[in-house]
């Protein structure tokens, strides 16, 4: 792999892509983690080369509505103010030419804005990739989250510019590498969230290297029925079962699985809250959290890990009451005195609305890309950087 710092960039026009995919409710930035951590390379750039242009995609667009709601103007106001620099944005219809003569610093509009036409950005158009590097002299990718995509802007432009790869993807290789190859050990993973078909591979690539799997959020519900438990109207991923069944009967000196659940008749932030052992779910009963008993026998077995990587979260974290469980396992994994790496989406917005920013090795910024990565694939935005 061919990184920024072996770069030579001096008074070089340099297009950095990052993925600034975030969550904006009414123009405000909901979480900037991504933002954040691309900060490190734009401010390296920055202060070498001679002109900075940042590429971004956001959502995906596929009419005239999402062009409207999906405009990165927002995002370059946000990174204007971090950064206390003034970013020219420009978009599609301006002059861009005039605008990237004017100004040290740019960012472009939404680069899915041209999937409009034919798809061309998520296609990787090859000349849409030379339209892009005609306004540059080298390409620097630092979009790890959307190095799994094959796009214009990530891997086409490589074909046409010297290409490297940003801090941020430096970083993130970096922690991802030691789950994926070198953790130390003992090592836990913590996985949540609901479908245990999105995780069937990363559990496939790391089952054996792991100490302690621990499993929660709906996922754990879709183990408990395959164990014979009745889990009421929890979520449950039906056409996984069996494969949940046999996990459990090989690997049960590693699966740890909650014993003690927060349930409702429904899902909101008033409804009623019952705390329930695992063996007294009803019918009508939805489980939506893990309770104490479950968060002390997690800590209990994992308090000596060395590497601990988490994914997903413990229980509908999203309506308060019922964070328990999600905040309780970021408060547990704090304490423990081991390599810390927080991945997928809703595991890093969590960290960071809970107060955890910085009190982790690493939260990546990567969803599918860091599930694809410790699977084992080979990543295509990353590929195109080790030629
Ligand atoms: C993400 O948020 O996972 C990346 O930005 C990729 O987005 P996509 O799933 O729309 O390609």
């Amino acid at each position: 792999m061919k990184y920024l710092k072996d770069a030579n960039i001096k008074d070089k026009r340099v297009i950095i892509r990052c993925d600034f995919n975030v969550p904006i409710d009414n123009g405000k930035i909901m979480d900037d983690n991504r933002l954040l951590q691309s900060l490190p390379t734009i401010k390296y750039v920055y202060d070498r080369a001679k002109k900075v242009i940042i590429l971004s995609h956001l959502g995906r667009v596929n009419n005239d509505t999402d062009i409207k709601n999906n405009t990165l103007k927002p995002v370059c106001d946000y990174l204007s103010s971090m950064l206390n620099i003034n970013i020219a944005f420009c978009t599609y219809s301006d002059d861009i030419n005039s605008l990237v003569n004017e100004n040290k610093i740019v960012m472009f509009e939404n680069t899915r804005y041209f999937d409009l036409d034919n798809k061309k950005e998520s296609n990787n158009d090859m000349l849409l990739a030379k339209y892009f590097s005609s306004f540059a002299d080298i390409f620097i990718n630092d979009a790890f989250g959307v190095c799994h995509r094959t796009a214009s802007s990530t891997v086409g432009i490589s074909k046409f510019l010297p290409s490297y790869a940003g801090l941020l993807i430096e970083k993130e290789i970096k922690y991802l590498d030691i789950i994926r190859d070198n953790p130390k050990k003992p090592f836990t993973i913590i996985l949540g969230g609901s479908k245990i078909s999105d995780k069937i591979g990363i559990i496939t690539n790391l089952i054996d290297k792991v100490d302690k799997f621990v499993i929660v959020g709906a996922m754990a519900f879709t183990f408990l029925k395959s164990l014979g438990k009745n889990v009421g109207n929890s979520i449950v991923d039906e056409e996984n079962i069996e494969y949940a069944r046999n996990l459990y009967n090989k690997y049960s000196n590693k699966i740890i699985l909650p014993i003690d659940i927060y349930t409702s008749k429904e899902l909101s932030d008033i409804s009623k809250k019952e705390l329930k052992n695992v063996d007294d779910i009803k019918d009508g009963d939805i489980g939506l959290d893990i309770g104490p008993k479950t968060i002390d026998l997690i800590y209990n077995n994992i308090l000596d890990s060395k590497t601990i990587f988490l994914n997903g979260p413990a229980g509908a974290f999203e309506y308060s009451n019922y964070e328990y469980g999600t905040k309780e396992i970021l408060n547990i994994i704090s304490k423990i005195d081991a390599c810390v790496i927080i991945g997928g989406g809703d595991s890093s917005y969590a960290a960071i609305k809970f107060g955890y920013k910085d009190k982790f090795d690493h939260i990546s910024t990567g969803g599918g890309a860091s599930l694809e990565y410790l699977e084992g694939k080979d990543l295509p935005g990353i590929k195109c950087l080790c030629g």
